[in-house]
């Protein structure tokens, strides 16, 4: 009996980073990972810790987790890269949302409206001052929107750092190991099942990413509602003069596109929003939705190398805001649903789901994001 370990399901930024805190509090921390190391969404995600620009559609509560973690994000930093002993290219040049059609520009003007509204830190800008900030962008951008707080790290860094800080404070991971079904005994999560056994632990913690909703049923809970939301995103190379600086979202003729470009040169452009269930296909009907707009708006990309296309599955709960914290199971917890949003959720999720499972209380912070939203 091995009772004394905490067990985590998945090996994403989720898990990685309530493991590497856990770990690190010196308790045995063992991450099981179905797949290779490295193959989840958060290595595929732009890395861009923007609340403020992203949450525009959302609720007001997620935003507020969303503007929290940003707070935290510099100190997050500054201990992951010390524990790793790696950078996660943390890049604090702000964002800047243009607009390039007059329709564009009217529709950005509402989301200003909308953000001066909500109390928040942003700045409009003439179409000179945009193209100012960035002089790569077509003549036709014509307005903007900069936030100087949100900024951008890059993210496949992010959960190398993170795999490294929980090896190193004595975390151990299982990859190609699969989990089937949480263990309930009596109103508590006693262990997991494997395709070739059982692990006990003393907690559990489901940080299954877009898979979160397969493992069933957990004693009297549902499973948890959360579904694959399919995102494509290429990447290309910028020569060492880079054509932009900083993270731009675009609205041109009514299609979105951000770009957000990292210290080594590669520029990352993306991303659909599909609804096509477990689909990973890179799609012909993507790359005219991303590159035509992206080309329009930036016209020196064309000419650039393509290195990558990526697709992941973004986990998407019912209401689309994260699933955190303590259940109704005794010793069973929750870090998923985050969405277009866990790179930015990361600290927040690292340290008060930890805190959750050392304590066995959810924090003010995280109350509103429990599981029991959905089981009423
Ligand atoms: P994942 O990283 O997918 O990890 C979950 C892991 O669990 C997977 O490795 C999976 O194999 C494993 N697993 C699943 N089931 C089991 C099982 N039964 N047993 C064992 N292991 C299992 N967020 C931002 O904050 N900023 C961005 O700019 C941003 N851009 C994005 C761009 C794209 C194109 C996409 C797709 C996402 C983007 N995101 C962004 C969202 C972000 O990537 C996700 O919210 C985040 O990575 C989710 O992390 P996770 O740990 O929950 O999931
Ligand atoms: N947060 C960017 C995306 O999900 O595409």
């Amino acid at each position: 009996m091995e009772r004394d370990r905490i067990l985590i399901v998945g090996g994403g930024v989720c898990g990685l980073g309530v493991g590497w805190k856990l770990a690190k509090a010196g308790k045995r921390v063992v991450l099981f990972e179905k797949a290779p190391l490295r193959t989840g969404a958060t290595w595929v995600s732009a890395g861009m810790l923007a609340p403020q620009m992203e949450l525009k559609d959302e609720e007001e509560t997620v935003l507020r987790l969303g503007r929290e973690s940003l707070r935290r994000w510099k100190n997050y930093r500054d201990e992951l890269e010390a524990d790793a002993d790696m950078s996660v290219d943390y890049r604090d040049d702000g964002t800047l949302f243009a607009a390039f059609g007059r329709d564009d520009v009217t529709q950005l003007r509402e989301l200003y409206e909308d953000q001066i509204r909500t109390g928040l830190e942003v700045e409009w800008m003439s179409g000179s001052q945009t193209r100012e900030m960035e002089p790569c962008l077509s003549r036709r951008a014509s307005a903007g929107i900069y936030s100087s707080i949100e900024h951008q790290v890059d993210a496949a860094a992010v959960g190398d750092a993170l795999i490294r800080a929980f090896q190193k404070c004595g975390g151990e991971i299982r990859d190609h190991t699969s989990v089937e079904s949480v263990l309930i005994e009596d109103g508590c999560a006693v262990g997991v099942q494997l395709e070739g056994g059982v692990e006990e632990g003393s907690a559990i913690v489901v940080a299954a990413g877009a898979w979160s909703g397969l493992l069933g049923e957990m004693g009297a809970l549902s499973p948890a509602p959360v579904r694959p939301v399919k995102g494509q995103i290429f990447t290309v190379q910028q020569p060492k003069e880079p054509l932009i600086r900083r993270v731009i979202w675009a609205l041109l003729d009514g299609e979105f596109v951000y770009l957000a470009p990292k210290s080594d040169g590669r520029l990352m452009v993306g991303a659909t929003v599909e609804e096509r269930g477990f689909d990973t296909q890179p799609t012909i009907g993507a790359a005219l939705k991303l590159l035509r707009p992206a080309c329009e708006m930036l016209p020196g990309l064309r000419e650039l190398p393509m290195i990558k296309w990526g697709v992941g599955l973004r986990p998407g709960s019912r209401d689309n805001a994260p699933i955190l914290g303590k259940t109704t199971v005794e010793r069973l917890f929750m870090a998923t649903g985050h969405y277009r949003n866990g790179i930015l959720f990361a600290p927040v999720t690292s340290e008060e789901v930890s805190a959750a499972v050392l304590t066995g209380e959810t924090s003010e912070t995280i109350a509103p994001y429990s599981l029991e939203r959905f089981q009423k």
